[in-house]
């Protein structure tokens, strides 16, 4: 059996300086897909070499697509063109990746071979109806195990374009649904019922796929091939947020500086939530990087405010939410987050995670069906320190140790090696700008 790792995070003063977060998941996983199914070369450089997306790599390459990495963040990637996938001939590992798992079985219901899809403990247990449901109505072969992984898709169906309401704000559901519209007959609407990560469509976009997007709604156009692609990959507004959290409970009198950040603004509804509650940020420099927007960050220490978070900011937070949580238990008063239900299936329940490692903490705090109520602590410790589980899920782990900064006693987080499945090297960038984690076996 592998060793389980644990952080210790003991409080420290201050964070302070420049950083530099790893590239951003999202659009990591999509640089291969769309890359490996273009004509010709496709160079990405500033790529997440995570565990999740080297699982959509290995996968690509037991498609019969040629990558290779000159260095874990600079991959060119040999197009293969629409047709030219080839069968495994083994179930294609996902890892601890939903969004990879979500994304190939629309990829590869459009191929004239087999697939089956699995992945870790947590990941075999996530929905998995929400996207085989809409391909079902191309005319896709897609089997679940009563709604979860493994999945079974059977090859060379010819697929129909369609008019699809999707039920919830998944950019994944519309992703998936986006990749198998490639290769249909006629073409594809997906109407969402909220804004959600658009990065598909402006990849596709920059591929010479036409698309029309109206709003909520967005028409693919199948076309004859993708054209390949010369990307740089920005930061992860969503490893960043770690930080930007980290900076507003403890930065230095110069603040905190966070560099080459993705600012893409399905993304960022951390930002208006933080600054709703008083939270310092300041966007620098700001450019664009390929088809994203890219900024820098100038976080300060803030006296938040507890707020009502607003219902249609949470599917652009959603992976933050976590961590908002943590500023809100640092905050004067109550903060109050529902609509975010999406957070019973993430990599773990992260309301229920929350919830238990806010307990451990002393932290007062309701949980609803859809959220949580929050008491904060304002000014001084927030946390009182002690031992709490991360269940598996990365962005847990990350949370627990940016709360750190406002505990009184060291914190000790247990089951985080899924950090490295989102952000390589987070104990050591955390160290550089003074936060006291260490990672080590349990
Ligand atoms: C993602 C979409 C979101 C997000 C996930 C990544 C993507 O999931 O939570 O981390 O890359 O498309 P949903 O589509 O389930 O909202």
């Amino acid at each position: 059996m592998v060793p389980q790792r644990k952080f210790e995070a003991r409080p420290a003063r201050s964070v302070t300086g420049a950083l530099v977060v790893p590239g951003d998941k999202s659009i990591s996983h999509r640089s291969l897909m769309l890359s490996g199914i273009a004509e010709g070369a496709s160079e990405v450089t500033g790529f997440l070499a995570s565990e999740d997306c080297l699982a959509t790599l290995s996968a690509m390459r037991a498609l019969g697509v040629h990558i290779e990495q000159l260095s874990p963040t600079h991959v060119v990637i040999r197009g293969v063109g629409l047709r030219g996938l080839r069968d495994a001939g083994f179930a294609l590992d996902m890892g601890n990746a939903g969004t990879a798992m979500r994304l190939f079985t629309g990829l590869l219901s459009a191929q004239s071979f087999n697939s089956r899809l699995i992945g870790d403990a947590s990941l075999m247990q996530r929905p998995m109806e929400r996207v085989a449901k809409p391909l079902r109505e191309m005319g896709a072969d897609v089997r679940t195990r009563a709604g979860t992984p493994p999945v079974d898709i059977g090859g060379g169906r010819s697929l129909q374009g369609i008019v699809y309401a999707m039920p919830v704000a998944s950019a994944q559901v519309k992703s998936a649904v986006l990749l198998a519209a490639l290769y249909a007959d006629g073409v594809t609407t997906v109407i969402a019922p909220g804004i959600n990560r658009d990065h598909s469509e402006r990849m596709l976009a920059s591929c010479g796929v036409r698309l029309d997007i109206d709003g909520l709604c967005t028409t693919l156009h199948p076309p004859k091939a993708l054209v390949n692609q010369k990307l740089n990959v920005p930061g992860d507004f969503s490893s960043a947020a770690f930080f930007i959290v980290a900076g507003l409970l403890g930065a230095s009198s110069e603040g905190l500086l966070i560099q080459n950040v993705g600012l893409n603004p399905t993304r960022t509804g951390l930002l208006d939530i933080l600054r709703s509650m008083g939270g310092d940020i300041e966007v620098l420099n700001r450019r664009e990087s390929g088809a994203e927007p890219v900024a820098d960050l100038r976080v300060r220490a803030s006296a938040l405010r507890g707020v009502q978070v607003p219902v249609e900011l949470v599917p652009l937070a959603i992976d933050e939410l976590p961590v908002l949580l943590i500023a809100a238990a640092c905050a004067v008063g109550e903060t109050v987050l529902t609509g975010a239900e999406e957070l019973r299936v993430k990599e773990s329940d992260r309301i229920a995670a929350m919830s238990a490692g806010l307990k451990s903490l002393g932290v007062a705090h309701q949980v609803l069906p859809d959220g949580m109520r929050i008491e904060g602590r304002g000014e001084g410790p927030a946390f009182s320190g002690g031992e709490i589980d991360s269940f598996g899920d990365h962005r847990i782990a990350m949370s627990f140790a940016v709360a750190s900064l406002r505990a009184a006693k060291p914190i000790s987080i247990r089951d985080v090696a899924n950090v490295a499945t989102s952000f390589p090297g987070f104990v050591g960038l955390a160290r550089s700008v003074g936060l006291d984690v260490y990672e080590s076996a349990e």
